[in-house]
């Protein structure tokens, strides 16, 4: 399992880094073009090395891979050279996958910069980019990343960039902890986001420890992802952007909706639900259903049917459930029924 620190302050997390730094030859950190303004020219960076991509998830691409790798030569990197990731799920994903095939592998640390990289990317191994269109369709495994959190990166975080992290949050509490999931619904603004974190991640590295490759029962962590995938991939052809927590939120609307219609959910739970995103996140309407199904489809996860993970009550979950186009439909024509 992978190992995670917690620190409220950058003092913190720099001391701890220089300690651990000790017995690599060279240190280099890979970033983006906001988190090397917001956060690498935060800290104390003399004895580092530093390879930069621009920022957004157009550019978890092949051709990143070619620049990072080109620069790692560049620098004489070899088998005793740390590669630090410092970013959101972008450059903990490349960072990875970059650490897993450079020399066959080298050592690797990740500091996640968004609540979404803190609470899901930076843990559980999966590692990868996008290809021809189809998020995450090349990577690895890599369970080896050290992990070190600091809330203070989220001092520059947009709003929108937590709130998306926050989705993630909230599904982890609808597949597994009801308890939680009331007590955000009933106070959002009073989260304490290190205690949020913690929690998060030790929920996500249950499901990881009991299903490390996601054959059976990580596949729980998918709640929202089957149909909200397909919304994420409808909307990159729209001008409006949606932001992966976005959709994951559109999802669960979905998903929950399905699951309402099964009978394992009541009505009240179904309701606390939307009410519960409704509050938290501002979204989009679904311009193009048959687009949204078209994803679905062909989403790689898929075999020769829709699997999805519904709900069973509020905190826990039911795998390997089948859905129809029809309720895909069905679901997001509920959806934008509800923003009316
Ligand atoms: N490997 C996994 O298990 C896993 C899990 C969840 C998500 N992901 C991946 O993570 C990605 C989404 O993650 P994300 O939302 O972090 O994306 P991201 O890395 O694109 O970050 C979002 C934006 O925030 C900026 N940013 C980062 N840190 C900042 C800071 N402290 N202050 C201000 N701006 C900052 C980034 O530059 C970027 O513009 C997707 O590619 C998704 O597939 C992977
Ligand atoms: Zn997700």
């Amino acid at each position: 399992m992978q190992q995670v620190r917690y620190f409220d302050y950058l003092s913190e997390l720099e001391k701890h880094l220089s300690d651990y730094i000790q017995p690599f030859d060279k240190v280099v950190f890979l970033v983006d073009s906001n988190t090397k303004s917001l956060c690498f020219d935060r800290i104390n960076r003399s004895h580092f090395s530093v390879i930069e991509i621009p920022a957004g998830e157009e550019y978890k691409h092949i051709n990143s891979l070619i620049h990072i790798w080109n620069e790692l030569q560049n620098l004489h990197a070899n088998r005793n050279t740390l590669l630090v990731a410092l970013g959101g799920g972008v450059v903990t994903d490349i960072t990875g996958f970059i650490a897993s095939t450079y020399m066959r592998g080298i050592s690797c640390l990740y500091i996640p910069t968004t609540l979404i990289a803190m609470v899901d990317a930076a843990h559980g191994g999966k590692t990868g980019i996008d290809f021809n269109g189809i998020k995450n369709l090349i990577g690895s495994f890599n369970f080896q990343p050290y992990v070190l959190i600091c809330t203070e990166w989220l001092q520059t975080l947009p709003e929108r960039e937590l709130k998306s992290g926050l989705a993630e949050v909230i599904k982890h509490y609808l597949i597994c902890d009801a308890d939680s999931f009331y007590a955000f619904c009933q106070n959002p603004l009073k989260v304490v986001y290190l205690e949020l974190i913690q929690k998060a991640v030790s929920i996500k590295n249950h499901f990881v420890a009991k299903d490390p490759k996601d054959e059976h029962e990580r596949k729980a962590l998918n709640f929202g992802h089957t149909i909200g995938h397909g919304i994420e991939s409808a909307f990159l052809g729209t001008k409006i952007k949606l932001l992966h927590g976005e959709a994951v939120a559109i999802g669960m609307f979905c998903e929950s909706y399905i699951s309402f219609k099964r009978d394992l959910i009541s009505e009240n739970d179904l309701k606390s639900i939307e009410n519960c995103l409704l509050a938290n996140f501002s979204l989009p309407a679904i311009v193009s259903f048959d687009e949204v199904l078209k994803f679905v489809k062909h989403d790689k996860k898929n075999t020769d049917s829709i699997n999805c993970v519904l709900l069973n009550g509020i905190g826990a979950y039911s795998l390997n459930q089948q859905i129809s186009e029809d309720d895909i439909v069905s679901s997001t024509e509920y959806y934008n029924g509800l923003l009316q």
